[in-house]
């Protein structure tokens, strides 16, 4: 296997390829972060973010009889939490080993709500069918071009609707994959994706690098005004460590960006 930060080429698809990775390490993530992420709770992020205390979706009231669209839901542990609160929720996801998983968990909890294979950027709903879509590090790092996914999102989500999304801090990219390391590897401004291939060559894994500026500049050129943006800061005490995040450098340095916008 070959890994770093390559070009990918233009035959590569990193759709497929996400798509199979993410199936065949479902149980392995599950095993390594399932207790971080509970099987019906929602945090935006290893800092350990509780959607009940930021209520970034919006009040309990106001969410009431909406529709609730999660992408990239991984388990579904965010829309279980949702649905436990009597909310009306669908989940997809584009890796059906995860699908799979998420579906074990509702039966396990004896919960229903709709769970769907589907990439982010060609979603399985019609227009304007939805009141608020979110995703809680779903999709938006596995995908090169946000217009790609925004535009989508856009199209199914109602005008006047909600778009919250949680994702790799866009500093977090620039230093060493080390949760203990301030050492600084990569430049802010080179998008060269972090890829893995395998021997012959195939593309197994890729996740891609947006700056700031791109986070901003792509929602609003797909009709997303932004109305808030969060930075979680590190809990004083908590000692999580999850991948590149953990007490030490994540206490000083940004993890995870949170940012809701509304559609215009
Ligand atoms: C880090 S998990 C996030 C899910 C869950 N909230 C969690 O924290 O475990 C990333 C998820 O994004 C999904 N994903 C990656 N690329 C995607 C795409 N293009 N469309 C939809 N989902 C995608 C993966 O299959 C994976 O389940």
């Amino acid at each position: 296997m070959s890994a770093g930060f390559i070009p990918v080429n233009p035959a590569d698809d990193s759709g497929q390829a996400n798509s199979r990775w993410w199936s065949e390490n479902a149980d392995d993530y599950l095993t390594e972060y399932g207790g971080v992420l509970g099987e019906a709770d929602f945090i935006w992020g290893p800092e350990g973010l509780r959607e009940r205390d930021v209520e970034l979706l919006g009040s309990p009231s106001s969410l009431r009889g909406a529709s609730i669209l999660e992408i990239g839901c991984g388990a579904a542990q965010c829309s279980r939490y949702l649905a436990t609160q009597g909310l009306n929720v669908t989940a997809c996801d584009l890796a059906p080993g995860m699908v799979e998983a998420a579906r074990v968990l509702n039966a396990k909890h004896s919960v229903g709500f709709p769970i769907d294979v589907a990439d982010a950027r060609a979603l399985p709903y019609e227009t304007g069918a939805f009141d608020v879509v979110f995703t809680s590090f779903g999709a938006i790092d596995f995908i090169d071009d946000l217009a790609d996914l925004h535009r989508e999102v856009r199209r199914v989500v109602r005008l006047g609707g909600r778009w919250v999304f949680s994702c790799s801090h866009p500093v977090k990219w620039i230093f060493a994959d080390d949760p203990e390391s301030f050492r600084v590897e990569h430049s802010y401004f080179d998008r060269t994706p972090y890829i893995e291939r395998f021997e012959d060559g195939e593309l197994e894994y890729a996740n891609f690098h947006h700056t700031l500026a791109d986070h901003i500049n792509s929602l609003s050129e797909c009709g997303f005004v932004i109305e808030e943006c969060v930075e979680p800061e590190w809990p004083a005490g908590r000692e999580v460590v999850w991948g590149a995040w953990g007490p030490t450098r994540s206490a000083r340095v940004p993890g995870t960006i949170i940012i809701s916008a509304r559609a215009a």
